[in-house]
């Protein structure tokens, strides 16, 4: 059984809803502190209402995208207002198909921007010795089962996807030895409000064993964060039933 201490804070980004909700929500539950990270105040709010341990969930009404040049300093402030972190989940994202003939320049940056860019910020800053509990320390960011195996309209979601993956690889090199992990978890369709019902439709019949739940990517998020994953750095894990 995986718990933690309240002393282990843990940065979670899309704190707000679907699976970053579920990781607050479960690492809460299994005893650590959590910062979540979201831009809908009432969401987030609601989320620390169900909670088990509300005294431990602390609220950052944030927009990642405005300055990404200054996320590194944004979490230098957040361990000046919490402490050091045991680990930072960057679940926020943003989804969307979009044929090639449809996509613009603009929608491809808002892509990159939340799904890329914003993430490689956040994992410079978690990185800052200053800011983290050093050995051990864990971060792990969720891409996409469509940034490894992608389908047909997925121009500007499978790119910001699959750079993610690459980088994250590399990044876990270079900071393996100081000790600090860096996974990425890759679900296929899981039931959030990001799987529209054209994204249901799409999926149907092709999912053995029906749509993923939260709780399917949130616990295998949870595990990388723990210290029994001690020895895996550098990983990307797709969670897709094995329809790939
Ligand atoms: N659901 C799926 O089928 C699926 C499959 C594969 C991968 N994923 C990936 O999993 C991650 C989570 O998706 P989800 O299904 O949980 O989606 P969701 O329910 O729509 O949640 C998205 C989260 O991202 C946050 N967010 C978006 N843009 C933001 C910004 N600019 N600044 C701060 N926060 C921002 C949202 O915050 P607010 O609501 O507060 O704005 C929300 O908490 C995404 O990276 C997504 O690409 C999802």
């Amino acid at each position: 059984m995986l718990s933690f201490s309240a002393e282990q804070r843990f940065i979670v980004t899309g704190a707000s809803s679907g699976i970053g909700e579920g990781v607050a929500l479960l690492l809460n539950d299994l005893g650590a502190t959590v910062i979540g990270i979201g831009r809908d105040q009432h969401r987030l709010e609601d989320m620390r209402a169900r909670s088990k341990y509300p005294d431990h969930v602390f609220l950052e009404r944030k927009n990642l995208v405005e300055d990404i040049p200054g996320l590194p300093g944004y979490v230098r402030a957040l361990k000046e207002k919490y402490g050091k972190f045991q680990g930072l989940a960057y679940c926020a994202g943003l989804g969307g198909l979009m044929p090639l003939r449809a996509v613009d320049y603009e929608n491809m940056q808002a892509m990159f921007a939340v799904n890329y860019f914003a993430p490689v910020f956040m994992a410079k800053g978690f990185a800052d010795k200053r800011n983290n509990n050093g050995s051990g320390s864990a971060m792990v960011f969720i891409a996409s089962r469509g940034g490894v195996r992608t389908d047909p309209g997925m121009t500007s979601y499978a790119g910001s996807k699959g750079a993610l993956i690459a980088t994250m690889q590399s990044i876990a090199k270079e900071l393996a030895p100081t000790g600090l992990r860096v996974n990425c978890v890759s679900p296929a369709l899981i039931q959030t409000a990001m799987a529209d019902e054209t994204s249901r439709q799409y999926a149907e019949g092709k999912y053995p064993m029906g749509l993923g739940k939260v709780s399917d990517v949130a616990n295998m998020i949870i595990y990388l964060l723990a210290e029994q994953s001690h020895w895996i750095s550098g990983q990307n894990y797709v969670i897709d039933c094995g329809m790939v």
